[in-house]
Order: C-alpha cells, then sequence, then structure tokens
C-alpha cells in the first residue's frame, strides 16, 4: 500500500490524480491540499493554503504528488526531495525555479523523482535503463497550441478565451495560456535539462499538431525511440503514481484502423518568442531560469486579468530578464529573493 499526497487536488492534474487513486486498490490518498477551494473530508488530512509543508509533515506519505500550479509549488518539492520521499511532479515550475537546489536536495535526500509532465513522463520511460552516454539528444514535443500557423499581427488583438481553447489538452488556466505563447515549452526544455542532465544543445522542440507522439529520445547508433498514446494525462500520473508496476488504466491503446496522422513541423521562434528566451534564460544559468518563471507568471496573470495584451506577455519577461542579475542562488532564500524581485520588475514592465 503507498500512502498519497495529492497537492493541488483542486486542479485538472489534481483531480485526474484522485481518479487514479480511487481506481487502485494499493493507492490510498492520505491527504490532500488546494490553494483556496474547500476540500473538507476528502482526505484523512486536509489542508486549504498555507505552508504545505506543515501537511506534509503530518502525513509522512509515501508518495508526494505535486500538482500544484506555479512557484507556489516549491517548499513541497524541496521537502520531498530532501527527505528522499518519492516525488510525482507535475509542478514544472518549481524544478525550473530551483534547478541546481532541487538536484542538490534529491541527491541528499536519494529519493525517486518521477515526471508527471506528459513528455518528460515520455522521455522518461525511453530513457529507462540505458547509459547516458548512449543518448544523442532528445526531443519534446508540442501541439503548437491553439495559434500555431498564426503571424504576430494576428495575435495582436486575441482575447484570454482564445488563447484558452486548446487544441489537444484540457488543462488549468495557466499551463493553456503558457502552450499558446510556447512558454510551457520552453519550460518544458528548462524541465528537461535538470532532469535528465543533458546540455540545452541536446534538447530540441518539434511541434506534432495531434499530441500523439509525446517524446523521443535519439540514440548514438542511429536508432530513435517515440513514446506514443492518445493525449490523456491519467497516463502520465498513473505511470508515476505505480511504477514501477504500470498498472492498467481505462486509456484505450492507438487504433490504426482509421490511420494516424503523424506530421512534425519546427516551431516558429520569431513569432512566439517565450521558446528561445528560456533557452536562453537556461543557458545564462543561476537565477535567470528562475526569473523568467516568476515573470511568465505574472504576465500570464495580467493576461488573464486583461491587464495585458497576448504578445505583452513575452515582451514582460524579455524585459525582465535584461534588467535581473540572475546571480546563483546559495540557498532557498536567496532563491525566493531573486523570484520576488522578478516579480516586481515584471509588475513595473507591465504598466510601463
Ligand atoms: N493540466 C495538465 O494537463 C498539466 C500537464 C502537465 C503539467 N501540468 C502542470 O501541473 C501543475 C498543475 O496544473 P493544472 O493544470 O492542474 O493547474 P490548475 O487546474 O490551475 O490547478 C492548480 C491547483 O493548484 C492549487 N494551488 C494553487 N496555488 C496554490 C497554493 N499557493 N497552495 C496550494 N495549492 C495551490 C489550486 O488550488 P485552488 O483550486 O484552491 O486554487 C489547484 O488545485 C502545473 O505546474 C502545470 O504546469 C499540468
Amino acid at each position: 500500500m503507498k500512502r498519497v499526497a495529492v497537492l493541488g487536488v483542486t486542479g485538472s492534474i489534481g483531480r485526474q490524480a484522485l481518479e487514479i487513486v480511487e481506481s487502485h486498490p494499493e493507492l490510498e490518498l492520505a491527504a490532500a491540499a488546494s490553494g483556496s477551494q474547500p476540500i473538507d473530508g476528502l482526505a484523512p488530512l486536509t489542508q486549504v493554503g498555507g505552508d504545505l509543508t506543515e501537511l506534509l509533515d503530518r502525513t509522512e506519505p509515501d508518495i508526494v504528488l505535486n500538482a500544484v500550479v506555479g512557484f507556489a509549488g516549491l517548499p513541497a518539492t524541496l521537502w520531498a526531495l530532501e527527505r528522499g520521499v518519492t516525488l510525482a511532479l507535475a509542478n514544472k515550475e518549481s524544478l525550473v525555479a530551483a534547478g541546481e537546489l532541487a538536484l542538490e536536495a534529491r541527491e541528499r535526500g536519494g529519493g525517486e523523482l518521477l515526471p508527471v509532465d506528459s513528455e518528460h513522463s515520455a522521455a522518461f520511460q525511453c530513457l529507462e535503463g540505458r547509459a547516458a552516454e548512449q543518448v544523442d539528444s532528445l526531443v519534446l514535443t508540442g501541439s503548437g497550441g491553439p495559434f500555431r500557423g498564426r503571424t504576430r499581427d494576428e495575435l495582436e488583438d486575441v482575447a484570454p478565451e482564445e488563447a484558452l481553447a486548446h487544441p489537444t489538452w484540457r488543462m488549468g488556466p495557466k499551463i493553456t495560456v503558457d502552450s499558446a505563447t510556447l512558454a510551457n515549452k520552453g519550460l518544458e526544455v528548462l524541465e528537461a535539462h535538470f532532469l535528465f542532465g543533458l546540455p540545452y544543445d541536446r534538447i530540441e522542440v518539434v511541434l506534432q499538431p495531434t499530441s500523439i507522439v509525446h517524446a523521443l529520445v535519439r540514440f548514438r547508433d542511429g536508432a530513435t525511440l517515440a513514446h506514443l498514446g492518445y493525449p490523456d494525462m491519467r497516463v502520465p500520473i498513473s505511470f508515476a503514481l505505480t511504477h514501477p508496476e504500470r498498472a492498467a488504466t481505462p486509456i484505450p491503446p492507438l487504433d490504426f484502423s482509421q490511420g494516424l496522422v503523424l506530421e512534425f513541423e519546427q516551431p516558429d521562434l520569431e513569432t512566439f518568442p517565450l521558446l528561445a528566451l528560456a533557452r536562453r534564460a537556461g543557458e545564462q544559468g543561476g537565477t535567470f531560469p528562475c526569473a523568467f518563471n516568476a515573470a511568465n507568471e505574472v504576465a500570464v496573470a495580467a493576461f488573464l486579468e486583461g491587464r495585458l495584451s497576448f504578445l505583452g506577455i513575452a515582451a514582460t519577461v524579455e524585459e525582465t530578464l535584461a534588467a535581473v542579475e540572475g546571480e546563483r542562488a546559495r540557498d532557498l532564500g536567496d532563491l525566493i529573493e531573486a523570484d520576488a524581485e522578478a516579480r516586481r520588475l515584471a509588475e513595473k514592465e507591465l504598466v510601463a
């Protein structure tokens, strides 16, 4: 029996995780947390807002599923990594922002870090059991979001409702906007760098509009392994929660009877600059990834509130990154300071 703490239980990932936990007798919901929505009686231990590490201290779970959105998920990520408690990580922002600090905590804790992000779960499965020297490069796929193929002129006046209409995935509002700007793919490049220890020039992004191919790994002998499946987050959630058993799910296997279209294309980095900006922040290192994430969170919130245009999201992040020092964080205090500073600068850029 594995005792699971689901953080962000009221969200898109959290709700699907509950379904997985309920359908597996070997999984038990030990604790649940949300940011502000009530969750009374959902689990033996619950918490709404506040410091989630207090809930984790009381719960002592076997697995933490971190499905909180944004930098707010960081303390829970570090809590699990530091203690060697298995971390099923959907909250990519915490790994992107904390980077080396998170990896150091993982090294000390010695526990498992299982990605829930579909591309990273796919890459993890293609890489599992292979020696690092066999791997040539990693290819992360993306649908391209609702605005794939549009020009910058066509994006000037898009409304939040249009950005929220994702063609293949049903997700929370922040990640859906990130998918429309390609900031999500940028965060995923950074996430992959920290998860798999690959340099940035060996992590590529390619668009695959039907979201059937989730990731590919190229090996040094010229072979490429790909992970395919219908776009359904219950697959990577179940994989992480039941690892290494790979328990059954209700998701059907791929059906080829009607044919299957698998087309690939390059992302348009000029129309969607956040992908390249994220990569550059990663290459700069230090707290640049943290600042990228913070500025993006501020800009996306402003866009959803109608205070910023769609194109203003990337402009705000670019201006913020140009203004921060990006110095390396020695500890969590430094990181929290870097996050706060980037947020202050981004808020200023919004009104500039
Ligand atoms: N959705 C997907 O398919 C998908 C796929 C891959 C990765 N991810 C990643 O998974 C994470 C969650 O995404 P989502 O789409 O599930 O988001 P979501 O639907 O917006 O849900 C976010 C969850 O986080 C909770 N939360 C927000 N702030 C919190 C705080 N300060 N303390 C505790 N809980 C807090 C929310 O609680 P309230 O409801 O009370 O506000 C909600 O339960 C993100 O990092 C995202 O990038 C999601």
